[in-house]
């Protein structure tokens, strides 16, 4: 409908400005904190079939740590690793990823959203309070090394880690050696791990090696027309990464907004913060354009409904 293509026309630009935005301040002000050195060009996404997109992603895995992946290590780490990466052998159907923004609020989705076969949530986002609009299922929490490591998130107690699959990420340099990462972490995530473990040895706990990250930013500014931001991407697109491979099909849930976005940050808090959707830090108007690309469901579903459904590897002969 008409409307449909006004917000369509609206989001897309102002994703397309921060983009813009972005890339002109890196001109300027040249921060690199991950000591990135991308050897690679620039491309554009807008210039490829959508196929041919997921068949470069598809040559990318985001990888887990696995035993004998480390020995020894921080805490004595390795001994603690899983055996197998993150659902060996198990495929599902359909996958959700619940990004946490705000314009979750007052969607109704929840019902949507559960009728999932795997639900992804990420970081301290609750359900309890919220079922009707974000559902009650949770198959995996993907955090962040501070929701594993800063007091106020309560990991080692809080029921929210319990009963379900936790995979956590740390950024490291963009060079950095498995070693120099295990040695110097952004926030040392290994001892909360170690002791989750030791609470509970049959605990589904798996950690992003940190080397994936970089390699899908790579894939990412590959395939951008500008410069990115030099900053990891946001936890929403590493949750598609790590699910491509596992899923039919992926529904993502207000990552790419829709006529509800807002300004509030989080379907959770009153805070209102742009950036939350928009981007700034992590190079996320990029990873949305990308995403809207290969996107396969109708405008009015990605735009009114407020999601967008990204076809699992398996759906392509590369
Ligand atoms: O804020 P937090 O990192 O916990 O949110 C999880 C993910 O949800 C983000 O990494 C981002 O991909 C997505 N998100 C979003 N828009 C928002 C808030 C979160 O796309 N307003």
């Amino acid at each position: 409908s008409k409307k449909t293509t006004e917000f369509k026309e609206k989001i897309l630009k102002e994703l397309r400005r921060v983009l813009e935005d972005e890339s002109n301040i890196l001109k300027s002000a040249g921060e690199n904190p991950y000591n990135v050195q991308y050897e690679g060009t620039k491309g554009n996404f807008g210039d490829k079939a959508a196929k041919e997109i997921m068949c470069e992603l598809k040559k990318l895995r985001v990888k887990t740590l696995k035993r004998g992946d480390v020995v020894g290590g921080p805490k004595n780490l390795g001994d603690f690793l899983p055996k197998r990466s993150l659902f060996e052998n198990k495929k599902f159907n359909s996958c959700a990823i619940v990004a946490s923004a705000g314009a979750l609020k007052d969607s109704n989705l929840g019902k949507t959203i559960d009728s999932h076969d795997l639900v992804l949530r990420f970081n301290h986002a609750p359900t309890k309070g919220f079922e009707e609009d974000v559902g009650r299922k949770t198959t995996v929490r993907l955090l962040n090394s501070q929701v594993v490591t800063r007091k106020e998130f309560n990991f080692l107690e809080s029921d929210i880690y319990k009963n379900v699959t936790i995979v956590a990420w740390d950024p490291s340099n963009y060079k950095a050696s498995l070693d120099e990462w295990l040695e110097k972490p952004e926030f040392n995530l290994f001892p909360a791990y170690v002791e989750y473990k030791k609470k509970n040895d049959k605990a589904r706990f798996f950690l992003i090696n940190p080397q994936s990250l970089w390699e899908l930013w790579d894939f990412l500014q590959n395939n951008s027309p500008n410069r990115l931001r030099r900053n990891p991407l946001s936890s929403g697109f590493l949750g598609l990464g790590i699910l491509l491979p596992l899923c039919n099909f992926i529904d993502m849930f207000e990552y790419v907004p829709s006529a509800r976005a807002t300004k509030r940050c989080h379907y959770y808090d009153p805070e209102d913060n742009p950036a939350c959707t928009f981007g700034v830090w992590h190079p996320l108007a990029a990873e949305k354009l990308l995403t809207y690309h290969i996107n396969t469901i109708d405008d009015q579903k990605v735009f009114q409904s407020g999601y967008v459904r990204i076809p699992g590897f398996k759906n392509f002969r590369c």
